[in-house]
């Protein structure tokens, strides 16, 4: 068996990036450890940059998205019961889109479906081989556990954070930098009206909280908790109570309450991991870079890296151009770092870190009051939140 590339994982990477080169008539493989039911139903966040609606609206996966997708001009934040907006339109004359990345992800799987790309799922025992020979191997046990070897020209590795490609850079080549921070986000996803048109990040003294939606009648709500934090703590009750401390109370008096319909506990991290290519192989997505949800950079990193690679791919199979390949992880990092320091200092200031002294939570206050007050502040934040141009 041959192809021209193999993408290893069916994440949103994995499914836009197979679409992309499927397009520009490249044959492409995908293998995927999960269930296709599985990787449809996981749940993650729902704000799209402008670039990456365009992306998906140019491949032709937009219709769903602009149908059923809500436009946001902005997003409130909160301190000390107060809150104020940030104007995306007035300030930096851009906007994002809010729809869900569940949904994002089965668009995409219908579209690959029309282009009759072939993705195998529930494979296993993924290996690499020949990654610096003119054509490499990737050897897997398919669905039946039969082993199969398939030679490739490249390797993309969209396999997540857990997934085997990063780790066949050689050890003395790559270099991971992290941050983990001391609280995770407990999110509950509930079938009631949200209590605003727009989101609000709320910053309080008894941890951070977001109050997020897909639809009129779909919330998604999230509170910080400590990472030592079970679910089973977490009763619907408790949760409404704890996020209704934490938002401002001419929101919390509105919120409607109800069931919660999924319901868990995500840990925080920043990571990446450079080069994002070595040989035949390349990196995108969560497989070389993480973010703390703090901002929603996590799949728009994900597509911007798609963005650049499909490019140099495409010119390398169209016009025999290696050039853009070989400045691939450059560029891409280059974007991912500006997502990295966004959503950690979004985090840094949105959150109650345990043992923050008096200082660190005045000048927490302070970096909030003046982004309330200064428009060159607003600018900044709005610039970054709707997403840096490719
Ligand atoms: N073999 C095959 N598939 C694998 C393997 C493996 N060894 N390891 C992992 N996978 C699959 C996973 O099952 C998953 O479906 O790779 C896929 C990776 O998908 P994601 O984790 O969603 O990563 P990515 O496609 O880069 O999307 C990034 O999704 O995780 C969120 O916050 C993140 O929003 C960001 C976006
Ligand atoms: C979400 O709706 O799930 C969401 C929105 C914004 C974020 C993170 C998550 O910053």
């Amino acid at each position: 068996m041959q192809h021209q590339v193999v993408i290893i994982g069916g994440g949103p990477s994995g499914t836009l990036l197979a679409l992309l080169l499927a397009q520009a008539k490249i044959d492409v493989l995908v293998l995927e450890r999960k269930t296709k039911e599985y990787v449809l139903s996981r749940i993650r966040a729902g704000v799209l940059e402008w670039n990456t609606v365009d992306m998906l609206t140019k491949s032709g996966v937009g219709s769903r998205m602009n149908t059923l997708g809500y436009v946001h001009e902005g997003t409130f934040l909160s301190s000390a019961n107060r809150q104020f907006r940030i104007d995306f339109k007035k300030t930096v004359n851009k906007q994002v889109m809010v729809y869900g990345q569940t949904e994002v992800t089965f668009d995409l799987y219908e579209a690959l479906r029309k282009y009759d790309v072939k993705i195998l799922h529930e494979v296993d025992d993924v290996s690499l081989d020949n990654l610096n020979k003119e054509f490499s191997r990737v050897s897997y046990k398919d669905r039946s556990g039969i082993s199969k070897t398939v030679k490739t020209q490249f390797i993309i590795g969209c396999d997540g954070f857990h997934g085997i490609s990063r780790k066949y850079i050689p050890s003395k080549i790559l270099k991971t930098y992290e941050k983990i921070y001391p609280f995770g986000w407990l999110g509950v996803l509930s079938e009631t009206p949200p209590v605003s048109d727009e989101l609000i990040y709320a910053n309080h003294e008894r941890g951070f909280a977001l109050a997020s939606m897909r639809n009129k009648n779909l919330s998604r709500y999230y509170i910080q908790v400590p990472n030592s934090d079970k679910i089973d703590k977490w009763s619907d009750q408790s949760f409404w109570d704890e996020l209704k401390f934490r938002l401002p109370t001419e929101t919390s008096d509105k919120i409607i309450i109800g069931p919660s319909i999924e319901k868990s506990i995500a840990p925080l991290r920043s990571f990446v991991s450079e080069p994002m290519s070595w040989g035949n192989l390349f990196l995108a997505g969560d497989s070389s870079h993480i973010v703390p949800p703090t901002g929603a950079k996590g799949l728009n990193l994900a597509v911007s890296d798609v963005h650049y690679l499909s490019k140099s791919l495409i010119s390398f199979f169209v016009e025999n151009d290696k050039n853009f390949l070989e400045k691939y992880s450059e560029t891409a990092l280059s974007r991912v770092w500006k997502g990295i320091r966004f959503s950690w200092w979004m985090t840094t200031v949105m959150h109650n870190f345990p043992g923050q002294n008096d200082f660190e939570r005045k000048i927490q206050l302070a970096e909030l009051e003046y982004l309330s007050n200064s428009i060159g502040a607003q600018k900044s934040f709005a610039e970054n939140y709707v997403g840096l141009p490719y």
